[in-house]
């Protein structure tokens, strides 16, 4: 007898075998009542649920973050609570276990991990006070700083809707209509559009959230990942030999190095302000298109994130997995911005879609076992149980006299800002949509800087003219220098388009 466990069907039958379908005769026909085939093929039939519609393309591996129970470094150092209550943060050498996604955005699920694509960098905190998301990418920006235009920023880079390929002409017709996006796009088009893996690459929330502390004070706060592992990136050139053979170098890489023990590192970093409007600033700290200068906005260090544990299945643990922007704990809040708002009912709203109504009962979705989850939410597609967790399974409502849950702990200090204003429909009043892409155009190293003129020159030479002169109009605005060079590249007459 062979050690191997005994193949059933999901009933839990016995399958003696599991060659040959059931027939009239060795030759057929095949007969129907054949249970054990139609469960087999029929749940074949479904083995896949929607793509995401964006970051289809991901890698998921587990791992713990440790506080260091302070906020900044050496005599600047501050207990942790000054800014936020939030417990993962309270101790030094807290644990809290994490499931982190990389991904890029535009391409299918099986599309290459060489592309030139924003990272996504996403992170689920399992905390005794339920999950904290951290949905964030590898740029620190984006394209568009209002939620409503997330639809057309992503068809403009998708496939095109006739010829399916993704076609320079449409996306920087939308980029050139866009001029937040010069920043985003100064560094997806320099080599740091392209990191050589995800190890290597850092992480940043991008959007501004608030830390809130016992005294219900709050402050605005941004998230860095900073990587241990050195930060690199590719050339087209390199990117282009390694995609010719393989499409999944970056999982591969993640993979294998847990594999052999080779744990990677992230250093989580917070950026604080006080919460107010800061109107000294020439960008509005909630903007997402720009960055808080370094210089004046120290980076703080609040803990060390080690990656130790692959998945077991890629289907669960990754294609169902389920990240969002308005998953968080007590201490971290939101902050005004208007695409975090918008972002918050995209994310679930999707994954009900995608994944299905009872998606946060699956175990990479649902909080850590310590954790209760009682809720009155009821049936709905694979229900998987009712979690009551032993309230009077009669009473699905709340109030009640008879018994069920009540509400939680009235003490909870809540964090109350002040809004007022006219309802409307109007861009922010500091758009400065320039300028941090010419600083960080004149950063780059001399060899950063070729390669964005050249992946620029490249894709424009595939588009209309009228294109191409409004794209230079916008990088000269940014920097005299760079826009001249995209010009040149194009064989365009520079100070006609200026003018
Ligand atoms: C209003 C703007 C945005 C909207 C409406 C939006 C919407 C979405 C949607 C619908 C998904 C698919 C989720 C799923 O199927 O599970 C997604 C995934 C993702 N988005 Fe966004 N997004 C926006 C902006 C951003 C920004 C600014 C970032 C980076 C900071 C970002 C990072 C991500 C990441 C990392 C994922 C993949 C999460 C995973 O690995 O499962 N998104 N987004």
């Amino acid at each position: 007898m062979s050690e191997k466990p005994v193949l059933t069907t999901r009933q839990g039958h016995p399958v003696h075998n599991n060659q040959q379908q059931r027939t009239v005769g060795s030759r057929g026909p095949a007969t129907l009542e054949n249970y054990q085939f139609l469960e087999k093929i029929s749940h074949f039939d479904r083995e896949r649920i929607p793509e995401r519609v964006v970051h289809a393309r991901g890698f998921v591996a587990h791992g713990e973050f440790e506080a260091y129970g302070t906020i900044g470094t050496g005599d600047d150092a501050v207990p942790a609570s000054t800014y936020t209550r939030a417990k993962l943060f309270q101790e030094k050498g807290k644990k809290t276990p994490v499931t982190i996604r990389f991904s890029t955005v535009i391409g299918g699920r099986d599309s290459s991990e060489a592309a030139r694509d924003p990272r996504g960098f996403a992170v689920k905190f399992r905390t005794e006070d339920g999950n904290w998301d951290m949905v964030g990418n590898n740029l620190q920006v984006f394209f568009i700083r209002d939620a409503i235009k997330f639809p057309d920023v992503i068809h403009s880079l998708k496939p095109d809707p006739v010829t399916f390929r993704q076609e320079p002409n449409r996306i920087f017709d939308f980029m050139s209509n866009t001029p937040e996006a010069m920043h985003m796009i100064t560094w997806l088009f320099s080599p740091y559009g392209i990191p050589k893996n995800y190890r290597t690459m850092r992480g940043s929330g991008v959007n501004t959230y608030r830390f809130v502390n016992a005294q219900g004070e709050g402050v605005l706060v941004k998230f860095h990942w900073l990587t241990q592992q050195g930060e690199h990136n590719l050339t087209q050139e390199q990117a282009d030999a390694i995609q010719a053979t393989e499409l999944g170098h970056a999982s591969k890489d993640l993979y294998e190095a847990i594999e052999r023990g080779d744990y990677p590192k992230w250093e989580l970093n917070v950026q604080i302000m006080s919460d107010d409007e800061h109107p000294e600033l020439d960008f509005d700290p909630l903007d997402d298109t720009k960055i808080w200068p370094r210089e004046q906005f120290p980076y703080l260090p609040v803990g060390m994130m080690t990656l130790n544990r692959n998945v077991t299945n890629f289907h669960n643990e990754n294609e169902q997995a389920a990240f969002g922007t308005g998953v968080l704990v007590d201490g971290i809040d939101f902050s005004d911005d208007k695409m975090l708002v918008g972002r918050t009912f995209s994310y679930s709203d999707t994954q009900r879609y995608r994944v299905g109504p009872n998606y946060l009962q699956l175990p990479i979705n649902a909080p850590r076992q310590d954790v209760v989850v009682s809720t009155n939410q009821d049936g709905g597609q694979m229900s998987y149980h009712v979690d009551k967790r032993g309230a009077n399974p009669h009473i699905n409502f709340e109030p009640s006299t008879i018994a069920g849950l009540r509400e939680a702990d009235e003490s909870y200090r809540e964090y109350r800002p002040f809004v007022s204003g006219q309802i409307m429909r109007a861009p922010i009043e500091r758009e400065n949509n320039y300028k941090q892409a010419g600083e960080q155009y004149r950063k780059f190293d001399d060899w950063e800087r070729d390669e964005l003129i050249k992946n620029f020159v490249t894709l424009l030479s595939q588009c209309e003219k009228v294109i191409q002169e409004k794209m230079v109009w916008h990088f000269s605005q940014c920097d005299e220098e760079y826009g001249r060079r995209v010009a040149e590249g194009l064989g365009l007459d520079y100070s006609a388009v200026r003018a």
